[in-house]
Formats: structure tokens, sequence, C-alpha cells
């Protein structure tokens, strides 16, 4: 039996007790493949959540937030622990990134009940960035228009494709921001593919002068797990180590 990526441990709703433990998903299985050399902890807390009759209606969506804020904080400092690091949850910066422990860098994403956060040492790779998003909605495509370029498009993805381009271009804004400093749109950011196969894809994003190696997977379905490489390259600023 797998055993669950972060401890046990619990929290109340109307004086009911529930467990908090992070139980492994698949989705968290995939962006740990396409990453290999990046810690990732992760995975779904849905069997954390009091069943919705017990919860007012008008009340679930602050619940959901909650469980899935104390979530994200048991990955991340599950991923320092395991690195060496004080088990001391980052906090954010005004611009909405992490505030990573000097030397590192890292990503969090989240999407309904899952959630899934990357830490890395900065050396080889110079920042990271990762995405999650459900394939069937969310998305009006009326948002997406403007924000990606035909040419992007795979055409054997069919309409999963723009999804698909916007949590690669996500994941990639993850990952420039807190090195560039700068605010940008997706559609700035241009995306080549290499590789396409039916569920596991791989290309490069350009942005500016800079490129960021781009991976991303369709193997659970329903679900898009995508993630952004950023290697050392001129044209980044100095890292703060
Ligand atoms: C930041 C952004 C990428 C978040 O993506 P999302 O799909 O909405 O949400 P996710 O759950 O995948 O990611 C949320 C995480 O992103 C991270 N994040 C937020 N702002 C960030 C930034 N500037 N840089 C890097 N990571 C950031 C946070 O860690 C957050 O999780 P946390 O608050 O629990 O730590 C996106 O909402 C955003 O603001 N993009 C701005 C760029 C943009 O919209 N451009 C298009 C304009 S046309």
């Amino acid at each position: 039996m797998s055993k669950p990526d972060v401890q046990r441990d619990e929290w109340v709703h109307s004086q009911e007790v529930y467990t908090m433990d992070i139980r492994t998903d698949p989705l968290v299985n995939e962006i740990k493949d396409l990453a290999p050399n990046v810690s990732i902890v992760g995975g779904t807390f849905a069997h954390c959540l009091p069943a919705p009759k017990k919860v007012p209606q008008a009340e679930r969506s602050s619940v959901l937030e909650r469980v899935r804020r104390d979530a994200t904080g048991k990955c991340l400092t599950a991923l320092l622990m395991a690195a060496g690091l004080p088990a001391i949850e980052p906090g954010h910066l005004p611009s909405g990134a992490r505030d990573w422990p000097a030397g590192y860098t890292g990503s969090v994403s989240h999407k309904g009940t899952k959630v899934v956060t990357a830490l890395t040492r900065i050396g080889k790779l110079r920042s990271v960035g990762i995405d999650v998003e459900t394939l069937d909605g969310g998305r009006e495509l009326s948002d997406i228009k403007g924000l990606i370029a035909a040419d992007e498009l795979p055409l054997t993805l069919g309409t999963m494709g723009s999804v698909i381009l916007l949590s690669v271009k996500e994941a990639v804004y993850k990952a420039l921001n807190p090195v560039l400093g700068i605010r940008f749109g997706y559609e700035e950011i241009q995306i080549s593919w290499k590789d396409i196969a039916r569920q596991r894809m791989s290309g490069v994003a350009h942005f500016d002068r800079i490129t960021v190696d781009v991976r991303c997977s369709t193997a659970v379905p329903r679900w898009v797990g995508s993630v952004a490489l950023v290697r050392p390259q001129p044209g980044l600023p100095s890292p703060h180590v």
C-alpha cells in the first residue's frame, strides 16, 4: 500500500474533527515524471472535507479554501523538511509568488481538491513553474481568445489544445515572473512543440530572448499537468543565493 506523502493531522469544523492527510494522486505522479530533478509533494485532500450536507451552501467555498490552504501548507513544509530546511511554510511576496528559502525556488498549483508543490535548489535549474488544470471546464473560450496563437495549438488535441496551452503558459509565467520581476501577458509567451505523443508533450516556450523547457501530461483523464523548467542562460538576472 502506498504511504501518504504528508503526515496526518486534524482540523475541526462545526465541532467535528476531520483528518487532514494528503493522499497520493496520479496527477502528482505525472508531474513527478515530468520533472524528475525537482522535488514534488502533493495529492488530493477530497477525503478531508466534511460531507456537503454538513456545510451550508454559503460556507462551502470558504471551507474548501481553508482546507486547500492547510493542505498546501502541509505539502510545502514536507518539501522543506525533505530538503533539510526548517519546516516553516514560505510566506507570499506581493506578486503572489512564495518567498522560497535562499538558494531554493519552487512553485505551487491547486485545482479543486488537488494540490501540487515543487521545490528545487537553484543551480542547474534557475526556476520552475507547475500548473494543474481540468480539461473540461472552468475556462470560457472567450477568456482564452487572444492569449494563444493558432500555430501554437497542437492540431491533434482538438479543443483540449487551448486549455493545455494555457496551463503550459501559466507554468511558464510562474517560473519566469519571480526571476524577471515583471508582469506579462500569456500572449507574449510563444510555445513551440517538439514532441507530441498522445498523452505527453514537450517543447520550448519563448519569452523575449529567454527559453523555457515545457512538458505536460494528459495521462490522467480530464486533467492536464504542466511543468516549466528555466535553465541558467544569458538574459536572466543573477539569483540571490
Ligand atoms: C499567478 C497565476 C499564474 C496563478 O495561476 P492559477 O491557475 O490561477 O492558480 P494555481 O492554483 O495554479 O496557482 C496558484 C499559485 O500560484 C503561485 N503564484 C501566484 N502568483 C505568482 C507569481 N507572480 N509568480 C509565481 N507564482 C505565483 C502561488 O504560489 C499560488 O499558490 P499559493 O497562493 O497557495 O501559494 C495566475 O492567476 C496569474 O495571476 N497570472 C498572471 C498573468 C496573467 O494572467 N497573464 C495574462 C494576462 S492577459
